[in-house]
């Protein structure tokens, strides 16, 4: 993530320990780079206690042995959900395999949270959903974004009226040269997507929560790759990606429109020609308008156009906002409390991803039911 965004920075020096009685039995599976972060914030829940994870990469069961005192590890997740028997499963696999592990895990009893983005598409989304309520289990899709301080800020003000009806929000998602050279994230039948569905979804998802999840209805949009699938002699902070595999694209813009009437543009990319990286929104409302990366909300009062920045929010660390969204999934499945970002929530979001990228292969704007 980039620093020049509200997104803010790893840290995990938050939040004092209560005692609890139940903890929930936490596995995960797909032990790599984001399990790391996990797992630094699931310490700091005390509800909480990790038994075990899988992977298919016998050296990352040993990283989790060896620095996160792991003491059952397994490759196959079906043998960990069999031997384990865990309250919560974690899926941190390649976007591709969310779908099949979250139903595994869902079929044997557990409750599931998956990283975003929820799935490959809406259909493999509403198959998980289907899977929570035959097996009355709860399913969270685990955006952290809509967490952030600022949103809460941009929600208090809208409870209280100062921004009125929302009509456009910006979305950007844009790295100057970020093309991530660890993982599959490169091709497209193992992620669904390039920047769109991996960093453009936070901020849809975030900006979407902040307009209060209307429903989608219809998008346009195009993707361009011109960068990513050959080689660069370019210096940059993550040089040498796999250009042989790369399938998805460089570059995503969209538009989407809402049954309400407003209208949602996402720019994304994992390369481009900007000056700098940037991830944000901005909301116009009748009343009111909003900058997340700068947390400001505009408006005018007393005759006044005003620029109201916070003048104290708490922590948006990165590490926070981990430890905020599984707090609140703890906390639902053991007191009952609301799910800021359960399944259905994905299905949204997805639906909004899977409508831009229609609607670059259709050429022409398309409906999303
Ligand atoms: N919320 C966030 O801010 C955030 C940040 C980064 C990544 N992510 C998401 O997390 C997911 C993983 O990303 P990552 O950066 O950790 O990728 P990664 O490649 O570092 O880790 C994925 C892990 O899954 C393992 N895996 C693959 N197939 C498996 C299988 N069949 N069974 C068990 N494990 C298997 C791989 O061996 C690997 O260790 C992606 O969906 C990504 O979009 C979310």
């Amino acid at each position: 993530m980039s620093n020049n965004s509200a997104i803010g920075t790893e840290s995990f020096a938050t939040e004092a320990k209560v005692e609890v009685s139940k903890k929930l039995r936490w596995a995960i599976i797909g032990c790599g780079g984001i399990s790391e972060t996990h797992l630094r914030a699931i310490e700091k829940i005390p509800e909480i206690e990790v038994v075990g994870g899988c992977d298919i990469k016998p050296e990352r069961l040993e990283l989790m042995r060896s620095k996160y005192g792991f003491t059952k590890t397994y490759i196959e997740w079906d043998e960990m959900l069999k031997e384990l028997k865990p309250d919560v499963v974690d899926v941190c696999t390649p976007n591709g395999l969310h779908k099949p592990a979250v139903i595994a895990a869902l079929n044997a009893g557990c409750h599931a949270i998956t990283e975003k983005p929820m799935a490959m598409d809406p259909a493999e989304c509403q198959e998980m959903i289907d899977a929570a309520i035959i097996n009355n289990r709860k399913l969270c899709c685990g955006f952290q974004m809509r967490y952030h301080p600022a949103c809460d800020m941009f929600m208090r003000a809208r409870e209280a009226g100062d921004i009125g009806d929302i009509m456009f929000v910006k979305c950007r998602a844009l790295r100057r040269r970020g093309i991530p050279n660890w993982g599959v994230f490169g091709q497209k039948e193992l992620q669904g997507g390039g920047p769109m569905i991996d960093i453009g979804v936070h901020i849809i998802e975030s900006a979407h929560y902040c307009m209060g999840a209307p429903r989608p209805i219809a998008a346009s949009g195009n993707c361009w790759t011109f960068m990513g699938d050959r080689p660069s002699e370019v210096v940059s902070s993550w040089p040498n990606w796999d250009y042989k595999t790369y399938t998805v694209e460089d570059l995503a813009v969209g538009q989407v429109r809402f049954d309400n009437g407003a209208i949602m543009q996402i720019e994304s990319s994992f390369c481009n020609h900007i000056e700098s990286d940037i991830h944000t929104f901005d909301i116009v409302g009748t009343k009111g308008g909003f900058s997340f990366k700068d947390a400001t909300i505009y408006t005018d009062h007393a005759g006044t156009m005003l620029n109201s920045k916070a003048a104290f929010l708490p922590s948006t660390d990165f590490g926070a906002l981990f430890i905020a969204k599984f707090k609140n999934f703890a906390d639902a499945i053991l007191q009952g409390t609301p799910m800021r970002s359960p399944g259905e929530a994905g299905l949204a979001v997805q639906k909004i991803i899977d409508g831009i990228y229609r609607a670059t292969a259709a050429g022409k704007e398309v409906s999303i039911d």
